[in-house]
């Protein structure tokens, strides 16, 4: 009998081997693979791979041997693992992991190369961690200085956030993993995210808002996009015909999955026919409240498949739900060529330092203030943002790090080795709390003295520094920078103005450190000689940090965003409350929020306007000069639309340095409205003192282009346009005519 048994199982064994299934043979195409695997699916099967069957993760195939599939967050790093179905952590002891700067710090570093390593760098984290897909990154545009995701997403301009987007997807991607590109579209504020419906033009909506998310499909080629909470046309971007079926799927030839915000589902029709693929966190807001174990009552569930049963719906736009699901089974899980996985390596830490170095921006430096000159100083370091950890909070982007160094230990650790003296003050207490669903700091932030008692003390000790640096700003707590709300003013927080006059006021070495993801009202700034933009760094923030102010990392960072002097200078706000926060309607489900300001958003705006910002967008200092000079076109005074421009760069300055030169076009002459000018080109160049580079810039006919709302195309009309180049959007020193033919 066992002899006969082994003969059969032999005989099985030789037929398997003759006939390995094409979905598991990776010589196969993946199309073939995909339809050989959905013929072989039970319609349970099918229904199972299309929600959620715990908080993170989706179920595989087990039957077929397809495993589950794994989601993560964020954008910044892989976050802690939570339990199977509680948004509480899972307690392990091996998901630390290291936490890269946040977007707009990536964005300000105008650098894609750098871009293209921070992606690897997490796609090799989440392989690592087991994960199939990253949720992020997120290119909504920075509408209002108020929003409180705005750290997680990459600035105000449509074309600096889809030349970052595309290499992070790209870099992330060549792990096996999947990018799942949010929060697509039009979700710009938090308050009221799930019940706001954004009424905006077509033109506003493809010239602003759509080339982030096109980009990362088109170039990018990423396999997931995550819909939105917020509502456009009044259909829940989760499952929207126009965005997702027209735009995304039918108009960009986006063949990956639509995974749905968690909780962003809301309609079992519009979710099986308008491009939903994949139902995440139904019946939360996201981040807490939720039923237990409810998969099977998820839309796409039990419910979807007695719908199929009782004949509602064939199985037609199931089967094409579950091919995208399988062609991102065999992009990543199923994928066997995947590289290997790494976490916390020493690569990703120099990928942290590299993205932080080139992001932190000089905003101001009279008299040369900074760098510091450490010997034999006293070094008076104050503020709340230069001891309390960052990488905890903020919402879902929130992570373990397995280490973060603080503002003041990576200026105490470079200093240890000059003589000088480093004292701190606390100078103001903001949020004493440290923890974020389950995952705390260890940090005792409590401080009983009273404002004025915390001010005087720093004062006190400013008056005999050699040097005062203050590391103020937002943080992650509700309300600043963070998902879930928006702030309330451009204000900093926790009067922080009036310690940062009473320093200035006795210290003429007053350096402010801005700890953020967004701009803040800064009335004290001709007071203070030394402005610093340092973003939320993530684990070696301090390092960055110190590097930066003591010279050894030559700042280059140039601004995403502009920096209002205040929200009077905001299109966003400058139309009352229908174009932010909305208009309410009657029962107070949906609130209407209208983009009344169009396509003139951030300097579009200030440039219309002739309002004169704190800081330009593209603005960004060195401790060296650069100069910008004789931008010519490489082709002949007309165009097709396809145009090369060369420009010179000089370090005029006595140390090496790089500066970010930037390309703006001008439409002297359109049949619509068009802004001053606009972004369409920018390349980072390092220099020696003294030498010149010559730059070249190259551009299309897109680039002249403007959304033409009769054809619901891109068009751009025959006549004279400007090109300006410089290294900021108000610092433009040489420009050229041409004419599109
Ligand atoms: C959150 C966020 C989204 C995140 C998801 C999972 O509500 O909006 O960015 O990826 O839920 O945490």
């Amino acid at each position: 009998m066992k002899y006969k048994l082994t003969l059969l199982l032999l005989a099985c064994c030789s037929m398997m081997q003759a006939q390995t299934p094409v979905y598991l043979d990776p010589s196969k195409d993946i199309e073939a693979r995909v339809e050989d695997a959905l013929s072989r699916m039970t319609l349970a099967e099918k229904i199972d791979v299309i929600h959620a069957q715990s908080k993170f993760s989706s179920a595989g195939v087990k039957r077929l041997g397809m495993p589950d599939f794994w989601t993560d967050d964020g954008p910044h790093g892989v976050r802690p693992d939570v339990l199977w179905d509680e948004w509480e952590q899972a307690g392990q002891t091996n998901d630390s992991c290291v936490a890269f700067p946040a977007l707009t710090c990536l964005a300000a570093t105008w650098q894609p190369l750098v871009s293209s390593l921070y992606g690897r760098a997490l796609g090799e984290e989440a392989l690592y961690r087991g994960k199939g897909m990253i949720l992020g990154p997120g290119v909504n545009i920075y509408r209002t200085p108020l929003g409180g995701r705005n750290f997680e997403y990459m600035g105000e301009d449509p074309y600096l956030t889809s030349r970052m987007v595309v290499p992070y997807v790209q870099g992330l991607q060549s792990c096996g993993v999947a990018s799942c590109v949010k929060h697509y579209c039009l979700n710009n504020d938090e308050e009221y995210r799930h019940q706001v419906n954004v009424i905006i033009s077509d033109r506003a909506l493809h010239e602003i808002y759509l080339p982030g998310f096109e980009a990362a499909v088109k170039e990018g080629k990423a396999w997931g996009i995550m819909g939105a909470y917020n509502l456009y046309k009044d259909e829940h971007n989760c499952h929207n015909q126009y965005t997702l079926g027209k735009i995304l799927k039918q108009d960009w030839g986006f063949d990956g999955v639509v995974v749905s915000d968690w909780g962003g589902t809301h309609n079992l029709d519009q979710a099986v026919r308008n491009g939903l693929d994949m139902e995440f966190g139904t019946w939360t807001d996201g981040l807490t409240m939720g039923a237990t174990n409810a998969y099977d009552n998820y839309y796409l569930s039990k419910g979807y498949q007695k719908a199929i049963l009782e004949g509602k719906y064939t199985t037609k736009e199931l089967d094409e739900k579950v091919r995208r699901v399988l062609r991102l089974f065999f992009r990543t899980t199923m994928n066997k060529q995947r590289p290997y996985g790494f976490l916390c390596s020493e690569e990703h830490y120099v990928t942290a330092r590299l993205v932080a170095g080139e992001g932190i921006v000089l905003l101001q430096n009279d008299r040369n203030v900074l760098p510091i000159q450490p010997k034999g100083k006293k070094i008076l370091v104050v503020g709340e943002n230069a001891i309390k950890m960052m990488t905890v909070g903020g919402g879902s982007s929130s992570l373990k790090a397995q280490h973060e160094i603080s503002p003041l230990q990576g200026l105490q650790e470079r200093l240890k080795v000059s003589d000088c003296q480093i004292e701190y003050a606390r100078g103001y207490v903001g949020d004493v709390s440290g923890n974020y669903n389950g995952v705390t700091t260890g940090q005792n932030l409590k401080d009983d003295r009273s404002p004025e008692e915390l001010i005087n003390k720093a004062v006190e000790k400013a008056r005999t520094a050699d040097y005062v640096v203050i590391f103020g700003g937002l943080n992650k707590s509700d309300y600043q920078d963070c998902e879930g709300h928006d702030r309330k003013t451009m204000d900093l927080p926790y009067a922080q103005d009036k310690l940062i006059t009473a320093l200035a006021s006795v210290n003429k070495q007053t350096i402010y450190v801005n700890i953020s993801g967004n701009a803040v009202s800064m009335p004290w700034r001709k007071q203070v000689p030394a402005i610093v933009q340092g973003w939320f760094l993530g684990s070696e923030a301090g390092t960055a940090l110190a590097s930066v102010l003591v010279g050894d990392t030559n700042p280059s960072g140039h601004l995403p965003f502009t920096w209002y002097e205040n929200l009077s200078q905001v299109g966003a706000h400058s139309f009352g409350e229908a174009a932010f926060p909305g208009i309410w309607r009657e029962g107070k489900k949906i609130i209407d929020e209208e983009y009344k300001e169009g396509i003139y958003v951030g300097y579009r705006w200030t440039d219309m306007k002739k309002l004169k910002p704190a800081f330009a967008f593209g603005h960004g200092l060195s401790y060296t000069t650069f100069k910008v000079s004789n931008l010519r076109s490489a082709f002949d005074e007309t165009t097709d639309g396809n145009m090369t421009f060369k420009v010179d760069v000089t370090n005029t300055g006595d140390r090496p340095g790089a500066d970010v030169v930037q390309l703006y076009i001008s439409d002297v002459k359109c049949s619509v409205d068009r802004p001053v000018k606009e972004l369409k080109a920018f390349q980072k160049v390092m220099l020696k003192p003294g030498e010149t580079k010559t730059v070249t810039l190259s551009t299309d006919k897109r680039a002249l282009s403007f959304w033409d709302e009769a054809t619901d195309g891109w068009k751009a009309e025959p006549g004279e346009f400007i090109a300006w180049a410089g290294d900021s959007s108000d610092r433009l020193t040489c420009k050229v005519k041409f004419t599109l033919k």
